[in-house]
């Protein structure tokens, strides 16, 4: 860090007369001219007189006071923030996925497609579920997408006195938020002292008015969710689905599967548990499984893979929720 520049601003390194860079003189008489007088400042702007290496050394030292999973750990909340290895990165940014248009035809896109469909498949086989979607921008895009698919199946039924969704009082503030923003409404259930669910205060709360309990494994207070199989049969028993947020994935990652143990429905934080960058609230990616019967109902445009093995982005509505973020997600 070198002192000369630590914690100054820019303004206080101006020395009068030192420039950067010299721009040719384009503000010819004329062409001020046809600029409305009204338009035109009456003084110079107050800009720091610097040359570059005084600009350079300024933001280079700056930059170094950012604390962030390359200088240090940090957690947020109860998700884990994972270092990304650097050749994900690098491979992120090949020109062959960075500079494509979105609207690109499939046919010029081949590439790109198969590996956004690789990544569906592996995913519905690491969540143990039929069918994945990569649109939603974000965990909690995610959990809206999946209690929208949950409304769009109890609809499809005829069943609409749905309207329930049962959050555990331990939940991370985005599900009941989500379940709101879904147009359901939010039911409370108590923890054991323990930090895991209540299965007799769940008990009660189950009749034909629920549409889904939503739980996290681990849950936000770090503990296992022992009770998972016995909760699927209550809720299942009454006509409702599972909802498995996937935020804190880590830990089961690749020994249990969410769909394994009867959630119907679920997201995973790609960057939380995989690789994709997380940013302020993006940009994130919150892909969402479901379980064989809902596909129908997940959100388009989709990647689907031929009969020929070729890769096509599918747009027929049918039964979909339709487009829930720009184009194919982040
Ligand atoms: C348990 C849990 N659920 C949902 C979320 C929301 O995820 P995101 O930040 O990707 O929207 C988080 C993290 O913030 C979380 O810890």
């Amino acid at each position: 860090m070198n002192k000369e520049y630590y914690g100054k601003l820019i303004y206080e390194l101006s020395r009068h007369g030192r420039r950067g860079a010299s721009l040719p003189d384009n503000a010819t008489p004329d062409a001020l001219a046809a600029i409305p007088s009204a338009l035109l400042r009456k003084n110079a702007p107050g800009l720091p007189e610097v040359d570059e290496p005084a600009v350079v050394r300024h933001y280079t030292n700056m930059s170094a006071n950012n604390f962030g999973v390359d200088t240090g750990f940090y957690p947020l909340g109860s998700c884990t923030m994972k270092y990304n290895p650097k050749i994900n990165e690098e491979i992120a940014g090949y020109s062959s996925f960075a500079d494509l248009h979105p609207l690109q035809p499939a046919s010029t896109v081949q590439g790109a497609l198969e590996a956004y469909w690789t990544l569906q498949k592996a995913l519905s086989e690491i969540g143990g579920m039929s069918e994945f979607t990569l649109n939603p921008f974000a965990g909690a895009h995610g959990e809206l997408t999946g209690l929208m698919v949950i409304r769009a199946y109890h609809e499809s039924r005829g069943d609409s006195k749905r309207v329930k969704v049962i959050v555990p009082d331990s939940a991370h503030g985005t599900n009941p938020a989500s379940a709101a923003v879904a147009g359901l409404k939010v039911v409370e259930v108590k923890s054991l002292p323990d930090g895991t669910v209540d299965i007799e205060a769940l008990r009660p709360l189950l009749d034909d008015t629920v549409a889904a309990m939503m739980m996290t494994n681990p849950n936000t207070a770090g503990m296992f969710e022992h009770g998972v199989k016995e909760i699927a049969e209550m809720v299942h028993e009454a006509g409702a689905l599972m909802y498995y947020d996937g935020a804190n994935l880590n830990p089961m990652l690749g020994i249990a599967r969410p769909g394994d143990m009867g959630f119907d429905v679920m997201h995973i934080n790609l960057h939380k548990t995989f690789s994709t960058p997380h940013g302020g609230g993006g940009p994130g990616s919150g892909p969402v499984g479901v379980r064989k019967g809902l596909e129908c109902f997940l959100p388009e445009p989709r990647v689907c893979r031929r009969d020929d093995g070729t890769f096509a982005i599918s747009d027929d509505s049918g039964e979909s929720l339709g487009s829930i973020s720009a184009t194919l997600g982040n």
